[in-house]
């Protein structure tokens, strides 16, 4: 007994003193911190965009005046600054050099909203990876991404560069993303410590217009807007970015709730809060900050650790300190976040980047994963008496349309270390893989999106003729989405709908093809293009991407990460909505109304007279080459406790003719709770590979935490009840089963 208890006593010694022994990267940021001046400290809060071997440049660094260089991306350059920090520095202690990787450094792969429409957290890993390796080679081991700002609004021009409106979609693909761009570990120098922006609401922006006000209500908040930003913590990411909005009136940088309270307490992250570019000094456009001076002020009290081309930092916080106004305090903890990056990076021991004579670009593999991600992020929308893919007794081709050939475009916002003689456009993939099977025939019409030169179009028209099927490349120039790049229509801009008019009374068969930033509003189109590919931006294989999907060496299998809106002025439009008192029922159009009717309130619902209820599309819808089937849907029980889970199940098979892939999803909804809910919710999702006839059972394990939503008293749980629990192909179709949650 005496001996059980000694070593009792010993082990919870011994357990106490492990607990209480600091890691040792704590251990050496405490040492290097009782070297650093005041001003040594600032510098490390001090992020400078790159000038190149400027003299201002090299002299701030030898001064210890910059903890960080963006967009610095020329390799020797990168290590003669980094020789100046570690060198001619005082204490040495190296920079980190960022850039936006946001969806390829060279290679460049689908834009992200593309990317996400492939429901395959693998392939997204996988292209992150690729990107890192790339980058890192010049030196870059910051990367500002991902972007997993919820976005339900399309006019605004970065959702090219979200993961779409689901909380839980963006929620797996961001943390696929930080996965990939930050590898096995953080210290290997193929890793690029992620950063998980625009912390937060940025997205919520009034009209879609870009860096404008938000009001987000706290719950909405939490239920929608944070959840992608907790997982990125639990994904591991090294950083977060401020947003540029205000919340309610506050801006991020200077939101002392969101990124204390929220970011630091409730989730524990201990890693790198970088302000957005200007953001903090912006806090005096907002109207919340008198000066600069007052800026800096409010950014640090708010923890904001990094200060992005703000110069309030480097300007007016050592003055902050000496008056009393902030504390060293909160500059050590600062400091601390930044070295503690540093260190994990191991960029200590490893501050230089290796020189190669052959730069790992444009890979074998790295193509042929573009490849495979722009095939998946193509979402067939219309396929009329099954025009694609094109058979064997098609023997000519009409390539037309502006982004058939637009080797820059294809690339999307966000490339601007891709070089676009590497893009390969569709007119070249399909000239080069397919030409001999087919006569190609190729006409742009109009030079870019936005060309309105009837010339163009007459030429078109006259290559369209000679052709039995026409496959017309629209969509948005890469410039028209991506920051600040927002738009009031989101139609196809200029004459391209015309010149789709124009083909169609061609006669022949028309395949649109659609490569946008952005979901745009192409209900007239849809009527008469007899087949639609909606396909985003995807990227340097676009092009063979989009000509194997098309002669049917690949089946699309892109599932809509968004809604697609008939009309801007639905917007916001999302598949998660509430049910309203008066849901949407007896709609009336608005040329049935009666002339003179009068006005009543009975039997009135929610909608629009002259857009319906309905979207264009909704989330998660995708057409095949095939057609499955979903049956069998069941619950393993129909109770579930709290700390439960049950397995829900069904049964799908492949119905057509094309051997392919399915996103079969896995919906919830909560019907009677203290406050109103969404009428389906995304919990879960797999892709599966189905051949000819092949039946599968594919099986969700749903845990009663995810039944739970934040309630007016501000805390998550569940609430008993009953629960509806769909599998389905898309969020409106499919039978719902039941279960209660107790
Ligand atoms: C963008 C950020 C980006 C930063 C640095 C800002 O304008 O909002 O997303 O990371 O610039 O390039």
């Amino acid at each position: 007994m005496i001996k059980k208890n000694l070593f009792l006593f010993i082990l919870v010694t011994v357990l106490i003193a492990c607990s209480q022994q600091k890691d040792p990267i704590e251990k050496k940021i405490d040492d290097l911190l009782a070297k650093m001046t005041l001003q040594e400290k600032i510098g490390q809060m001090n992020q400078l965009t790159g000038t190149g071997l400027s003299d201002d440049m090299k002299s701030q660094i030898k001064a210890g005046r910059v903890g960080s260089v963006l967009n610095e991306i020329d390799v020797k350059t990168v290590n003669e600054l980094q020789r100046i920090a570690i060198e001619n520095s005082r204490l040495g202690i190296p920079l980190i050099f960022g850039r936006d990787v946001i969806h390829g450094f060279k290679t460049i792969f689908p834009i992200p909203l593309g990317q996400a429409a492939t429901w395959n957290t693998q392939i997204i890993e996988d292209c992150a990876r690729i990107s890192a390796i790339e980058a890192t080679a010049t030196g870059i081991r910051w990367n500002f991404g991902p972007m997993i700002d919820v976005s339900r609004d399309p006019r605004w021009g970065r959702i090219a560069e979200s993961c779409g409106e689901d909380p839980y979609l963006t929620s797996v693909m961001g943390a696929a993303m930080i996965k990939g761009f930050q590898g096995e570990k953080l210290s290997d120098p193929t890793s690029m410590a992620a950063c998980a922006k625009h912390f937060a609401g940025y997205s919520a922006t009034e009209a879609g217009k870009d860096y404008n006000t938000t009001y987000i209500p706290e719950l909405q908040l939490r239920d929608v807007y944070l959840p992608s930003f907790k997982a990125a913590v639990d994904a591991g990411a090294a950083s977060f970015m401020c947003s540029f909005n205000d919340i309610n009136g506050v801006p991020s940088s200077g939101n002392e709730y969101l990124n204390r309270q929220i970011l630091r307490k409730e989730w524990k992250f201990d890693g790198v809060l970088v302000s957005d570019w200007g953001s903090i000094e912006q806090m005096i456009n907002h109207g919340v900050c008198l000066d600069l001076k007052d800026a800096g002020k409010k950014a640090i009290t708010a923890g904001v650790d990094m200060d992005m081309m703000g110069f309030a930092y480097i300007g007016h916080l050592e003055e902050l300190v000496k008056s009393g106004a902030v504390t060293e305090k909160l500059i050590n903890e600062a400091v601390r976040n930044v070295l503690r990056m540093k260190f994990r990076l191991d960029l200590f021991e490893n501050p230089y980047t290796k020189v190669t004579f052959a730069m790992p670009f444009y890979t074998d593999e790295a193509l042929q994963k573009a490849k495979q991600a722009a095939v998946e992020s193509a979402i067939l929308l219309k396929n009329g008496n099954s025009t694609l893919p094109l058979t064997d007794k098609i023997k000519s081709v009409a390539v037309i349309g502006p982004l058939s050939d637009a080797p820059a475009d294809q690339l999307g916002t966000w490339s601007f270390d891709a070089e676009p003689q590497h893009s390969v456009t569709p007119l070249a993939a399909i000239r080069n893989y397919y030409g001999k099977q087919v006569k190609v025939i190729a006409e742009k019409g109009l030079a870019y999106s936005r060309d309105t030169n009837p010339l163009g179009i007459a030429r078109a028209i006259a290559a369209a003729r000679k052709a039995d099927v026409i496959l017309y490349f629209a969509g948005e120039e890469a410039i028209l989405s991506g920051e600040a790049h927002c738009r009031a229509d989101i139609s196809l801009p200029g004459v391209q709908s015309e010149l789709l008019s124009a083909l169609k009374k061609t006669g022949k068969r028309v395949v649109l093809i659609v490569m946008a930033g952005r979901p745009l509003t192409i209900g007239k189109e849809l009527t008469e293009a007899d087949a639609v590919l909606y396909a985003f931006q995807g990227g340097t294989m676009a092009g063979p991407a989009l000509a194997d999907l098309i002669f049917g060496k690949a089946v699309p299998s892109g599932k809509l990460p968004v809604t697609f809106p008939r009309m801007v002025g639905q917007v916001p439009v999302y598949y998660a909505h509430k049910m309203t008192g008066r849901p949407a029922k007896n709609i009336v159009m608005i040329d049935d109304i009666p002339v003179g009717a009068q006005q009543t309130s009975l039997g009135n619902s929610s909608y629009h007279l002259d857009a319906g209820d309905s979207p264009l599309f909704p989330f998660g819808f995708g057409l095949s080459y095939t057609t499955f089937s979903y049956s069998d849907v069941k619950v393993s029980k129909n109770e579930l406790s709290e700390g439960d889970s049950l397995n829900v199940e069904c049964t799908i098979k492949n119905t057509g003719k094309f051997d392919g892939s399915e996103v079969a999803q896995l919906y919830i909804r909560d019907l009677v709770a203290s406050l109103a809910r969404p009428v389906r919710e995304l919990k879960g999702f797999q892709k599966i590979n189905l051949q000819v006839g092949e039946t599968k059972t594919v099986t969700f394990t749903l845990k009663s935490n995810q039944l739970a939503f934040w309630n007016a008293d501000m805390v998550k749980r569940a609430e008993p009840g009953e629960f509806q629990v769909w599998i389905s192909t898309d969020s409106q179709s499919g039978k719902p089963v039941s279960f209660k949650y107790k």
